[in-house]
């Protein structure tokens, strides 16, 4: 038997998802795009931030709680959106939402989730948002959002950088992508999952997600993957995202900007927020990380819309030391889906604990005992002596 594995810090998650899961699905969670540049960029550069280490400051009555678009979070983070999550675990979106709600914080769906946007909404009592890609079928587009309102999505989340998908080539090694025959044939030999059966890997199609919903048929997984890799779209422009605006009312994100100027841009076309991200380092390799995009990004429109950042945050001192070079919230994908894979609603649960008891000791041991207060003099060299 297996031996135990002890879980303390999110990195162990990590470890074990890459015991539970098939190799094709953990490459697809851990991998990046091309040489991985980015995705090692993103952890590295934020980690080699130092804090700023501050004493005897009486700091006993401190609150990781936040506001961000009129709502109170329990702390400032969001949950990322995930594809296919639900092959991590059995209706693993639905447990990711369970997971965010209990721990006070908002969850992410993603376009290309398992489980439809009105089976995950009433399973939660904190605000749902919903994450669109801009698709060549703007028919889709049209029928997401308007689901999305009905179901009583509170936010959107408009994912910008992929108009077209990135290489990852750990994905054609793993048989992730290609014919998912293999797959089929190594899920059988571990006992046919649940879950597996749910996205129509064994016989029959199933129900999956907002595309079988759309198609009004079953799709099984290669042709749902198959429908959304003809369906991204290289035309896109600010110009679509007008036509979007007339379909939605509520808090618009837009989520994928690395750029000042893109940033601007954002804030002329009259978006909420924005989400500084290079898709978890999943996208274009060789693109600079968002630790040391963020900052310039901040100065640029902190003031004229909620800037929100992704990718590499690992702990929750990684958190306080995105905040401090200028966002308001952080969202977490990666540790969230090794969480999942590794022991479902409980695991994320307890992974957002872990997230919250280390921004604790980090503004603890920073000197400061709100969220608001967190800024670039809580990091040595930036603001605060070198
Ligand atoms: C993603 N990401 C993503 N983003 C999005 O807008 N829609 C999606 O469907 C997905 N799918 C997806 C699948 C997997 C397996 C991963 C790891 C990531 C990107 C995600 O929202 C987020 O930007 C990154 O995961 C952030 O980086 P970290 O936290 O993973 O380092």
């Amino acid at each position: 038997m297996a031996a135990r594995m002890i879980i303390a810090s999110p990195t162990d998650y990590r470890l074990a998802a890459k015991r539970r899961l098939p190799r094709f699905l953990f490459d697809y969670i851990d991998g990046g795009a091309y040489a991985e540049h980015t995705l090692r960029a993103n952890v590295g550069d934020l980690e080699a931030i130092s804090l700023r280490q501050r004493i005897l400051k009486n700091v006993a009555d401190l609150s990781l709680e936040t506001e961000l678009f009129g709502h109170r979070l329990a702390m400032p983070l969001v949950i990322a959106p995930v594809g296919l999550a639900g092959m991590l675990a059995r209706r693993g979106e639905v447990q990711v939402a369970k997971a965010a709600a209990a721990k006070g914080i908002p969850f992410t769906q993603s376009t290309v989730s398992v489980c439809p946007i009105e089976e995950i909404v009433p399973q939660s009592s904190q605000p749902i948002w919903f994450q669109l890609y801009v698709l060549k079928d703007r028919g889709f587009m049209k029928n997401a959002l308007e689901r999305a309102r009905a179901a009583g999505v509170t936010h959107l989340v408009f994912t910008v950088d992929m108009p077209t998908p990135g290489a990852r080539y750990r994905d054609p090694h793993s048989g992730m992508s290609g014919r998912f025959g293999p797959q089929r044939r190594l899920l059988q030999a571990i006992g046919k999952p649940r879950w597996a059966v749910d996205v129509g890997l064994f016989g029959r199609p199933h129900d999956l997600g907002n595309v079988s919903r759309y198609l009004g048929k079953p799709t099984g997984l290669a042709d749902y993957i198959g429908w959304l890799a003809k369906n991204f779209d290289p035309s896109i422009s600010w110009a679509d995202l007008e036509w979007i605006r007339a379909f939605w009312q509520g808090p618009m994100i837009i989520k994928g900007i690395l750029d000042p100027e893109d940033a601007r841009d954002a804030v002329k076309f009259g978006a909420d927020g924005i989400v500084v991200s290079n898709h978890g380092g999943r996208q274009l390799d060789g693109v600079m990380s968002t630790a040391r995009a963020l900052p310039m990004i901040a100065d640029a429109v902190g003031r004229d819309l909620t800037v929100m950042v992704d990718s590499g945050v690992r702990s929750g001192l990684d958190v306080v030391r995105m905040l401090a070079l200028g966002a308001r919230a952080v969202m977490i994908g990666r540790p969230m889906a090794y969480a999942l894979a590794s022991g479902g609603q409980a695991a994320v649960e307890n992974l957002l604990d872990v997230f919250a008891r280390e921004m604790r000791v980090a503004m603890t041991l920073t000197g400061v005992t709100r969220i608001a207060d967190i800024d670039r003099t809580c990091l040595a060299g930036q603001g605060g002596p070198a």
